[in-house]
């Protein structure tokens, strides 16, 4: 699934007052137009009418629907906004690319922190995407067509249903498994690779058909061209979280498979014992909060007060889980 399908997601939160401007602007002209980036202390999640601009675009993603939403609920995106922020973004300026590495994020906090854009590997998007190659195999970045045709492939009477990701998610680890040497599925991106691929028929079908059964046309609109069909209407949100766990449950009970990776040969999957189950949401907290750590080992200042702020913002919809406080309090 292409990273920026999340980072549009969570665009429900963070509409801007620009985004009728934003949308189909260039990466230099979109840059120009962005803030300087300078450090800012972060603000919190939502409400869903929150004004700011936390996402940026690159090259490859020159259109950004700002202005629609999805009906996702507001939990999802405050964990998928703040983890993404927290591993692929810039904590000073508060931005992150929903793309590839992209100056409009700002000058970096010191190595080894990674300001890599959504489709840095591993932590958001990652290996066995639907849409992209693995990293193993050079253009790790841009949109496959040749993987999408072979979703397409899959989509039996033409709609992309519940049946058809399940099916796929598990061929592409195989397909990762006998092909990429360095294959790695682990958590956080164990965990999240069987909910993002429900996105699509829970968000991308008319609120008003909400039916689980994205048609063709429309799901060739969302996923090259990111378009909404004309007239869309969201879903009601409210359970869109459950909606979501169960889809991966069914899913994943499907095909199991256990989170590892190939140890530098194909065919040599090992599993990682020490991460997380598929169903363990302080799992997937907690694995991001790891990411964190090792991005920041010995944060100070303005670094380690805006990491902690985000820390705090990521935990909102993981009550309950152990709360983890690495930098301090
Ligand atoms: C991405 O994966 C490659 C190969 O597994 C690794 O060498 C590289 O350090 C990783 N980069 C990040 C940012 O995790
Ligand atoms: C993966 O893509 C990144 C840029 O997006 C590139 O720097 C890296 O070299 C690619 N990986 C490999 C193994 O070529
Ligand atoms: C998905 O569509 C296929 C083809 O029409 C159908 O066989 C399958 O039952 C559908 N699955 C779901 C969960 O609706
Ligand atoms: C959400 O779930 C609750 C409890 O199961 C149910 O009463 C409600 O109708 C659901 N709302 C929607 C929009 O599906």
């Amino acid at each position: 699934m292409p990273s920026y399908l999340l980072a549009l997601l969570a665009l429900q939160t963070i509409a801007s007052p620009h985004c009728q401007h934003l949308a189909g602007l260039s990466e230099r002209k979109l840059e120009k137009l962005l803030p300087g980036p300078s450090s800012v202390t972060p603000p919190p999640p939502g409400p869903l009418k929150d004004t700011s601009v936390k996402l940026v675009n690159d090259k490859a993603h020159p259109w950004m629907p700002l202005c629609k939403g999805y009906g996702m609920e507001n939990g999802i995106v405050v964990a998928l906004a703040y983890g993404s922020l927290l591993v692929d973004g810039n904590p000073l300026t508060n931005l992150v690319s929903i793309g590839a590495k992209s100056p409009a994020t700002g000058p970096d906090p010191s190595k080894p922190a990674d300001v890599g854009g959504l489709n840095g590997n591993n932590s958001i998007e990652g290996d066995a995407s639907f849409t992209r190659d693995d990293f193993e195999f050079g253009d790790n970045h841009s949109f496959n067509n040749k993987l999408f045709d072979q979703i397409s492939n899959r989509f039996g009477g033409g709609k992309y249903n519940l049946t058809v990701p399940g099916e796929y998610r598990f061929y592409r680890v195989q397909q990762s498994i006998v092909q990429n040497p360095h294959f790695s599925f682990t958590t956080p991106r164990f965990i999240t690779a069987y909910r993002e691929i429900s996105f699509p028929f829970i968000f991308f079908v008319d609120g008003r058909k909400a039916d689980g059964q994205l048609n063709l046309k429309d799901t060739l609109g969302f996923f090259p061209e990111s378009r909404f069909p004309d007239d869309f209407r969201r879903i009601d949100g409210t359970n869109s979280s459950d909606l979501a766990n169960n889809a991966a449950t069914i899913m994943f009970n499907a095909h199991p498979i256990e989170p590892g990776r190939n140890d530098g040969k194909v065919n040599k999957f090992t599993v990682d014992t020490k991460s997380a189950a598929f169903d363990d949401p302080c799992g997937l907290y907690t694995s991001l909060v790891d990411v964190a750590i090792g991005r920041y080992p010995n944060p100070q200042d303005v670094l380690r007060k805006n990491l902690n702020a985000n820390l705090g913002f990521l935990y909102q919809p993981f009550q309950g889980c152990p709360q983890r406080f690495p930098f301090g309090k």
